[in-house]
């Protein structure tokens, strides 16, 4: 489909410009470079600056803080230029989009569409539709029913690139708004997928990361479950690296960390394992599915079975209820994981769900000090655990060369992000790097020749 939008309105045929600001997760991060593909497929030219743009879409995140407020803000910034372009059309789409629809335009009057999570398809639809009637369009209906089919589409894949494996999610956890925004989990194929990552490995892909919003419950139409998808797509296909993200604790199996051991050579030991809480009771009021014990038990198997993993989580702190006790339970259960990395949130109410309900919620105070104390504790459990690889060999993907410095960085299997002098001929190279230095999220080193 090539069309130009604005012929109706007799003004140039020269393509417009979009801008897209993007918040949240990955899967938004995912969902805006689909969305540039989409429109640059109807002859839309993707612009850096929001004043270069005829064409402004929000990608919105709604799980924490005040994201109605945050558009609000953002479309503000943008009346001065609706003033001056008169092509100019604004959207919102993503989290936001989806858990308001129709009252967005209301509380936002220079909207001109609203659209939501299973509606980015439609997008280049919705922008024919807006230039050529001048009408505002909500579309945040769920496909509930239809299959979940897409292929990735990417403009500039790059080095390394997301490919969403499941949408939704059905564990609706308590203080969670993300099962009403993103709906029902829904899984790709087996086979589409091995298609997708083989045709990214043509265009140079060399690292995958399989996302989802609970990764390891996918499961395809033929029954196959995240293991043996993982499996299939470390062995029938030519990727050099997998990574995955987010899997819960409640679904990480022995088989999936079977599946890992018998891989290493391309599945990272890099695991994203979100615990939430370190106390059982807070936890079971969270409905997440496990308790300490459980959580801890799985840690253990993973480390047993996964040498050298790397761990991270997300934290949320002041949970309705969560006494100092409770809290401390956390504080004790991150020394005794060791997580490399931390997410730590305070938690925040969010419409639609359980927990905004429940009584005894607790001063923002009492939650920015409980953020505080966790994160002065992770720093003294983060450097130790830095300081480890001092002296490693460790496999560095290439991405970025810069020019001034002379250096090259890319991640390790681990996902450090590794700093070394080289040229820009390293780039999409698996190279290895002796590490001389380590800070808690980077490390620097010399390239040795094995
Ligand atoms: N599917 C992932 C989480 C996605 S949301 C999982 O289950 O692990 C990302 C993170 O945001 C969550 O892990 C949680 O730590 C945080 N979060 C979600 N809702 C929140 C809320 N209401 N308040 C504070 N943090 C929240
Ligand atoms: Fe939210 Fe829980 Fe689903 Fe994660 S698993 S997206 S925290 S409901
Ligand atoms: Fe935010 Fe939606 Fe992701 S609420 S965290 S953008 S799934």
């Amino acid at each position: 489909m090539q069309e130009n939008f604005t012929d109706n309105n007799n003004e140039s045929k020269e393509n417009l410009g979009v801008y897209i600001s993007t918040y949240g997760c990955q899967m938004n991060v995912n969902d805006t470079d689909r969305m540039y593909s989409l429109l640059e497929m109807v002859n839309f030219n993707p612009v850096s600056r929001p004043e270069d743009a005829d064409l402004i879409i929000i990608n919105s995140c709604s799980v924490r803080e005040k994201p109605v407020h945050k558009v609000h803000s953002e479309v503000g910034r943008y009346k001065n230029l609706k003033k001056s372009n008169s092509k100019l059309r604004i959207g919102v789409g993503g989290c936001v989009g989806q858990q308001e629809k129709k009252n967005l335009l209301s509380d936002v009057p220079l909207l001109d569409f609203v659209f939501g999570t299973d509606a980015i398809d439609e997008l280049p639809d919705i922008v024919e539709k807006i230039y050529r009637n001048d009408q505002k369009i909500v579309r945040a209906r769920f496909e509930h029913q239809k299959p979940y089919q897409i292929q990735t589409l990417n403009r500039n894949p790059g080095i390394s690139t997301f490919v969403n494996i499941t949408k939704g999610c059905d564990n609706f956890c308590t203080f969670c708004v993300v099962p009403f925004t993103r709906g029902r989990e829904r899984s790709r194929s087996l086979n589409e997928l091995v298609k997708d990552v083989n045709s990214l490995v043509q265009r140079g892909v060399k690292e995958v990361t399989l996302l989802g919003q609970n990764v390891n419950s996918y499961k395809s139409e033929c029954g196959a479950h995240f293991s043996k998808l993982l499996e299939v797509l470390a062995q029938d296909t030519d990727i050099e690296r997998i990574r995955y993200t987010t899997s819960h604790p409640k679904d990480f199996d022995q088989e999936l960390c079977d599946v890992m051991a018998r891989n290493r050579e391309k599945i990272c030991e890099y695991i994203h394992l979100p615990v939430q809480s370190g106390n059982s009771e807070v936890l079971a009021r969270m409905n997440r599915g496990y308790s300490r014990k459980e959580y801890l038990d799985k840690v253990l198997m993973i480390k047993n079975f996964v040498p050298g993993v790397s761990l991270s989580t997300d934290i949320i702190v002041g949970f309705p209820g969560e006494t100092e006790e409770q809290f401390e339970d956390t504080l004790s259960l991150l020394e005794e994981v060791e997580y490399e990395t931390l997410f730590a949130f305070k938690y925040s109410p969010r419409p639609f769900t359980k927990a905004a309900k429940f009584e005894d919620q607790l001063s923002e105070q009492q939650k920015s000090e409980r953020l505080n104390q966790l994160f002065a504790k992770h720093d003294e459990i983060a450097f130790p655990l830095a300081k480890k690889y001092e002296g490693q060999i460790l496999k560095v993907l290439v991405e970025k060369h810069n020019l001034e410095t002379g250096k090259v960085n890319g991640r390790s299997t681990q996902n450090k992000l590794v700093h070394f002098s080289g040229g820009s001929d390293l780039i999409g190279k698996t190279v290895s790097v002796e590490i001389t230095e380590a800070f808690p999220q980077t490390l620097r080193g010399k390239r040795v020749e094995l």
